[in-house]
């Protein structure tokens, strides 16, 4: 699995994503999608939207205002109850979710340099001996409040404390983590977590923060409404319930879906653009009579599983979890999370619920205006039961971005390849020029990417030698280049042969096709078809 500063930085240098205000020293719950990164992120939820509501008799699409009325929140639940536990480091101020603060120590600098050393000789030989080692050197920068507390002599007793360290998976570390809480608490055998951060033994007592963003609405903050930044967009479908039902006319089942903009007041945005504080969702909410929620709900977490399969996700990749009772909200029937190999474990993807009536019963109380449907077959009016795949579009760019990419050596040096399909890679064709200096071939490669254009998104490069060109696509996953040269347009020794090469990015093999027949062999090699393209045109590989 690819480390994630590996994809952070491949993004920042190739133009897919950068930190929020970087010049001003950046925000870390924030991040802004650079020329490929605004394209990319525009396939995946074109994609979703061409599946789900396009091609889809039983949807419709919805486009709702962020900022709500504030009662909206109260019927929902969010004021009263959407928040999260929190602690924070007496010693630094940091702040971490409680019921994550295993993950964070896990993966925190200090943690992953201390597995690193416990892998190297000097573990092997005295373990103990090598951690005080460490705690003396490296340890003082990456966690510089857990040595001032270590005692001063190395300790002669470390047995288990019976520290409690759910989330962890080796019990190796589990028992490590255990004896070091016990060191850096100088005994005081009742201190059981140490600051990701800085590694004091100082965490506060989990205490709830709301995740909800306010916001004023008017220019006077006396008189100014407060409301919220939506933290989900599902709510603004709920409200117009009964709108999207008296104009689209349509019978149950039917769903409608959205894309937008949520904003959480998370209390440890990480992980690059994983968690963050403004993010993009793709919820649908899909409306059943009663009684067939369960059979709906099945349905709908097949096709949401497939869904990311289908557009290159690995299967030894992504996984269902159902959810423990004990983690349900208290609305929901039932619920799955799709869950991706992260670089930093398993992670949501998405989740996928059967909220049974909940919100529109509470929309109707709440409003005084009856959110109902009127059931022709029994003629009852009912309150439908919602299935709810509920997706992130910034997750699944990134999960599409982490899976794409590959290291591999090609003549003896590395090559990095994002294995895009080329329904969602950035840029789909790249025009090359083989020698920039020959007015013909730049002419014709410029007239070509004019072309394409029209149907796929394509540039025109010539500012390298061709191999560090194609180098250079292969690492923004580009599927194919197409390249014109001398023969393509001729020369004084030889007539032109309208033919050009294309180059696949995943093989590197090559094919030469007439000019007159790129579009239509273009269209089949976006369909996936490169062996049959090869197979009929094919000549070498790069
Ligand atoms: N309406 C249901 C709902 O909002 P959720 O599981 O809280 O459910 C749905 O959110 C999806 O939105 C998540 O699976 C994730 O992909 C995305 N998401 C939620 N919080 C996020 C955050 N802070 N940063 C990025 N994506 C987030």
């Amino acid at each position: 699995m690819v480390d994630m500063d590996k994809i952070v930085s491949l993004c920042k240098r190739r133009g897919f994503i950068f930190q929020s205000s970087e010049i001003y020293g950046g925000l870390g719950s924030a991040w802004d999608y650079g020329p490929l990164g605004v394209e990319f992120k525009n396939n995946v939820k074109r994609l979703w939207w061409r599946d789900n509501v396009h091609l889809r008799d039983d949807m419709v699409g919805l486009d709702a205002a962020i900022t709500m009325h504030p009662k909206v929140w109260e019927a929902s639940g969010h004021v009263a109850g959407f928040s999260d536990p929190f602690t924070g480091c007496g010693a630094c101020g940091r702040h971490y979710r409680a019921d994550q603060i295993f993950d964070a120590i896990w993966n925190s600098r200090w943690f992953r340099a201390l597995n690193k050393m416990l892998e190297g000789p000097a573990a092997k030989k005295d373990e103990w001996r090598a951690i005080w080692n460490w705690a003396d050197s490296e340890a003082k920068k990456l966690a510089p409040n857990f040595l001032a507390a270590r005692s001063p002599n190395m300790p002669t007793n470390m047995e288990v404390t019976g520290f409690p360290f759910e989330g962890a998976e080796d019990g190796r570390y589990k028992r490590f983590l255990a004896n070091l809480a016990s060191v850096g608490a100088k005994g005081n055998r009742t201190m059981d977590v140490l600051c990701p951060n800085c590694g004091a033994a100082q965490m506060s007592e989990p205490r709830p923060a709301s995740l909800m963003l306010e916001t004023f609405l008017g220019p006077v903050r006396e008189t100014a409404i407060k409301t919220y930044l939506r933290p989900e967009t599902a709510q603004g479908t709920f409200v117009n319930f009964d709108n999207v039902l008296q104009a689209s006319r349509k019978k149950l089942p039917f769903g409608i879906a959205q894309m937008g903009k949520s904003f959480r007041n998370e209390i440890t945005p990480g992980n690059f653009t994983f968690r963050t504080r403004e993010f993009e969702q793709m919820e649908i909410e899909f409306f059943v009579m009663p009684g067939t929620d369960e059979e709906w709900h099945q349905r709908w977490i097949d096709e949401r599983f497939a869904w990311y399969q289908k557009y290159g996700i690995r299967q030894e990749n992504i996984r269902l979890r159902e959810h423990e009772k004990d983690e349900l909200a208290f609305y929901a029937k039932r619920c799955v999370d799709v869950e991706y190999l992260f670089p930093m474990g398993w992670s949501e993807l998405e989740g996928i619920a059967n909220r049974a009536d909940y919100d529109l019963k509470q929309h109707s109380q709440y409003s005084g205006k009856a959110l109902e449907y009127f059931d022709e077959e029994n003629k009852q009016k009912l309150i439908p039961y919602v299935i709810e795949p509920a997706a992130g579009a910034d997750r699944s760019t990134l999960a599409f971005l982490v899976d794409a990419y590959h290291e591999e050596e090609v003549k003896g040096e590395k090559r990095v390849v994002l294995r895009f399909h080329p329904e969602i890679a950035p840029t789909k064709i790249a025009v090359l020029p083989l020698l920039k200096k020959y007015d013909r071939i730049v002419e014709t490669a410029k007239r070509l990417t004019a072309d394409l254009r029209k149907r796929w998104f394509t540039v025109y490069d010539d500012t390298a030698s061709i191999g560090r060109l194609y180098r250079r696509q292969d690492e923004v996953g580009t599927p194919y280049c197409v390249t014109v040269d001398v023969q393509t347009v001729g020369d004084e020794k030889a007539p032109a042969d309208d033919q050009v090469t294309i180059r696949d990015r995943d093989t590197m093999q090559q094919v030469r096709v007439a000019l007159s027949s790129l579009e239509t062999v273009m269209a089949k090699l976006m369909e996936g078809e490169w062996t049959e393209v090869y197979r009929d045109h094919g000549v070498s590989k790069e």
